[in-house]
């Protein structure tokens, strides 16, 4: 099995059969991370560098997590404390790496671009594990992977997207994911956080009562309120956004149906999702981590026969 592309650097350069490829095979490595022994062989000659530039939890130690259980060589590289500091520039530090025998490289950047970027300029397969507002591929296809799991497909599904949009590359590349797997979407916050492009160039739902979304959808995820990307006051106060927009028991009960909540992380408690939805049954947010490691083993498998020694 092989992929249209020889990166990922996002969503929007895959077709239907990458995403359906890439979901297939993370069902497969799924299944191995049951076993006791969770690691396998596939990856074993080759050596991938995690390239942080920006911050991250879940997403570098899920990479990181998936290259060990394929038995890959990994190097790991946050900005902090390397000769960046020094003015190094990207693709200096970059080809210093590869320099060393690097095969594949994981990269997240504040700069929206920089992985499309070294991809003009390096040999090696490079994966986008966040770029700006731009796109978060791999936390796409592990949402999708979630909603599969939980609603038996995509096609047809409702899914709402909630919050944040404005900031967000998670909510870029879940609408690039769901529309090409036949999902119905509805965005939906205050009017200052949607962007108003969407509506035209996607073909999505905008809504801006967040209970009518809810109401209307099988799958809600609801987005983290990004104030370190926001330069202007976008709504009143973090107070005032929990009230009107955030998700709270209150509101998912007066609904009428029950729906399942998902959240990429990092949460803000009490701000765009309250404690006890987070922590209850509906929530599957602690599922979707879990699946991000059976889903990034299958991309970089899937883009390791790309290389060019391969
Ligand atoms: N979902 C996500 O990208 O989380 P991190 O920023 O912790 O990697």
């Amino acid at each position: 099995m092989q992929l249209s592309t020889k990166h990922l650097l996002g969503i929007r350069d895959l077709s239907s059969t990458d995403i359906q490829t890439i979901l297939d095979t993370a069902t497969q490595f799924k299944e191995v991370l049951q076993r006791p022994i969770k690691k396998v062989p596939s990856l074993r000659d080759i050596t991938i560098v995690n390239l942080f530039y920006e911050n991250s939890t879940r997403t570098r130690i899920s990479f990181e997590l998936a290259e060990k259980r394929l038995s890959a060589d990994t190097i790991n590289f946050t900005a902090g404390g390397s000769s960046v500091s020094k003015g190094e520039t990207l693709l200096d530090t970059v080809n210093n790496i590869l320099s060393m025998k690097v095969d594949m490289v994981v990269m997240r950047h504040s700069a929206s671009g920089a992985p499309h970027f070294l991809a003009k300029h390096i040999p090696a397969v490079i994966v986008n594990a966040g770029d700006g507002i731009n796109e978060h591929p791999t936390q796409a296809l592990l949402d999708a992977f979630s909603i599969r799991e939980k609603l038996g497909g995509l096609e047809g599904k409702r899914v709402a997207i909630i919050g944040d949009i404005m900031h967000s590359r998670v909510a870029l590349s879940n609408i690039y994911l769901l529309k090409k797997m036949g999902a119905e979407i509805t965005v939906a916050g205050p009017p200052t956080l949607i962007p108003k492009y969407l509506q035209d160039a996607f073909d999505v739902r905008v809504e801006y009562d967040v209970k009518k979304a809810l109401a209307w959808c099988d799958i809600a995820n609801v987005l983290r309120i990004q104030l370190e990307r926001q330069n202007q006051v976008l709504f009143s106060s973090l107070r005032e956004y929990n009230q009107a927009f955030g998700i709270t028991r209150e509101l998912l009960e007066s609904i009428g149906k029950e729906i399942y909540i998902m959240h990429p992380g990092p949460i803000n408690r009490g701000v765009e999702l309250d404690s006890d939805v987070a922590d209850s049954g509906q929530s599957i947010i602690l599922e979707q981590v879990e699946n991000g490691v059976a889903v990034r083993m299958a991309v970089l498998y899937l883009l390791s026969g790309k290389r060019e020694s391969a």
